[in-house]
């Protein structure tokens, strides 16, 4: 069974997702939620679902704390649902290939510092793009810059502003994150 670790720091509408996937999946299960923002809605969702959930701050982030919880619950394969934060080197380096991020645009398009969530869209909005879309990929020491798995597309309507946008997006996101997390996962061959 691979066992992979979800790390949110906001609403965790990806994060349901794929708890819900994974709830009774033969080959992958969400062993632990990673949350470093006590009040986010990824807490009282891994909570409905019965996932074990791990608060840290920056501070312990720093120090390794996030990093030895991880390899404590014996995580395979991490997933980034939402997660604003830049990991420490040493994190991303103990899971070499073994770390998918969701971006919201259509990299290299809108990513880097900064691009996150609604600065994403609204950047898109401001430039006229006539498209955006979603982007699964590996995570390495930079932001935004891994080994693209996937994307897809969505069109940008007249009229509309950063929230019809994100509306649209996180359906995109919801479809497909989880499908191609678990294809990823089923082909780690470890567990
Ligand atoms: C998602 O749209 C995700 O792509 C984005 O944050 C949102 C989280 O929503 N991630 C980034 O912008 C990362 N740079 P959720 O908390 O409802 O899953």
């Amino acid at each position: 069974m691979i066992r992979m670790a979800i790390l949110a720091s906001g609403s965790g509408s990806n994060a349901q997702k794929l708890m819900e996937h994974f709830s009774s999946h033969p080959g992958a299960e969400v062993a632990l939620i990673a949350c470093d923002r006590p009040g986010a809605g990824v807490v009282q969702r891994a909570w409905d679902m019965g996932v074990p959930c791990f608060l840290f701050s920056g501070a312990e982030l720093r120090e390794g704390t996030l990093q030895r919880e991880l390899a404590g619950a014996g995580i395979d394969l991490v997933i980034l649902a939402g997660f604003l934060r830049l990991l420490p080197v040493d994190l991303v380096r103990a899971w070499p290939d073994r770390m998918l991020n969701i971006h919201p645009s259509l990299l290299p398009k809108y990513g880097g510092k900064g691009m996150y969530g609604n600065h994403v869209h609204e950047a898109v909005l401001a430039a006229g793009e006539k498209e955006s879309g979603i982007t699964i990929h590996l995570v390495n020491e930079r932001y935004d810059e891994g080994r693209v798995l996937f994307q897809a597309k969505c069109p940008v309507l007249p009229g509309d502003d950063a929230g019809a946008l994100a509306g649209r997006i996180h359906a995109l996101e919801h479809a497909y994150y989880p499908r191609i997390v678990e294809e990823f996962a089923l082909g780690l061959g470890v567990g």
